[in-house]
């Protein structure tokens, strides 16, 4: 199962945004969404064996205040259903499974194959395996691969935060660069998805 968990800082983890302002009022919800876009679509079809969780730690996550969050949303590729390549379609299953509500810590389904919890960043990180950071002065991409079961770490246009710094470091992630320049976060899952695939050894088969 390849992961990937992708933290929006901004993002007003109550759900309450217009799907008009995606890049404004919602709090750069589009950098996530194009996320979910490039670890989910192929050309014709879906990957399956992809999870995708996006992670808001709650509107005032920089100023240490957290009135609406965390909060955590999952997508799981095996079930996902009604997801399109478009942001405004994916930008309404996220908010409403921002809107659901969580009586209890636990997760709780929300649209089919999408589930919502309070999970916070510490507790993503400790339960996920393989814990990956993406990050521009990581080390370069292991000759060896990587585990089938890899967890990804990626932030969206702000760095992690000093606190996510330390949950990663704390659960020993491997910081991984995927070459010298600065790329957006959905362009890092496609790179990321295509090195898995085989990167440039393989070609179409038969
Ligand atoms: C747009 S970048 C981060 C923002 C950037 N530091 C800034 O504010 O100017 C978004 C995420 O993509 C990943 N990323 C970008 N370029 C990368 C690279 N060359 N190697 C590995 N990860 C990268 C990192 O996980 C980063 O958190």
């Amino acid at each position: 199962m390849r992961r990937f968990v992708v933290v929006g800082h901004n993002v007003n983890a109550d759900g309450d945004f217009t799907l008009n302002d995606l890049c404004g009022g919602a709090g750069r919800l589009d950098v996530l969404l194009r996320c979910v876009t490039s670890a989910f679509f192929l050309s014709h079809g879906l990957r399956r064996e992809v999870e995708v969780i996006l992670h808001f730690p709650g509107q005032g996550g920089f100023q240490g205040l957290q009135p609406d969050g965390p909060k955590t949303v999952r997508l799981a590729g095996r079930e996902l259903r009604y997801l399109n390549p478009d942001e405004r379609s994916t930008g309404a299953l996220v908010r409403t499974a921002l809107l659901r509500k969580l009586p209890g810590p636990g997760e709780r389904p929300s649209t089919p194959g999408i589930y919502v919890s309070r999970k916070s960043f510490d507790e993503l990180v400790s339960s996920l395996p393989g814990p990956v950071q993406l990050a521009e002065d990581g080390e370069g991409w292991p000759p060896a691969g990587l585990p089938a079961d890899t967890t990804f770490y990626l932030s969206d246009h702000h760095d992690f935060t000093p606190a996510e710094e330390e949950s990663l470091r704390r659960a020993n992630a491997r910081r991984i660069c995927l070459g010298p320049t600065s790329l957006h976060s959905h362009h890092c899952i496609t790179v990321a998805h295509w090195l898995l695939d085989g990167g440039p050894s393989t070609g179409r088969p038969g």
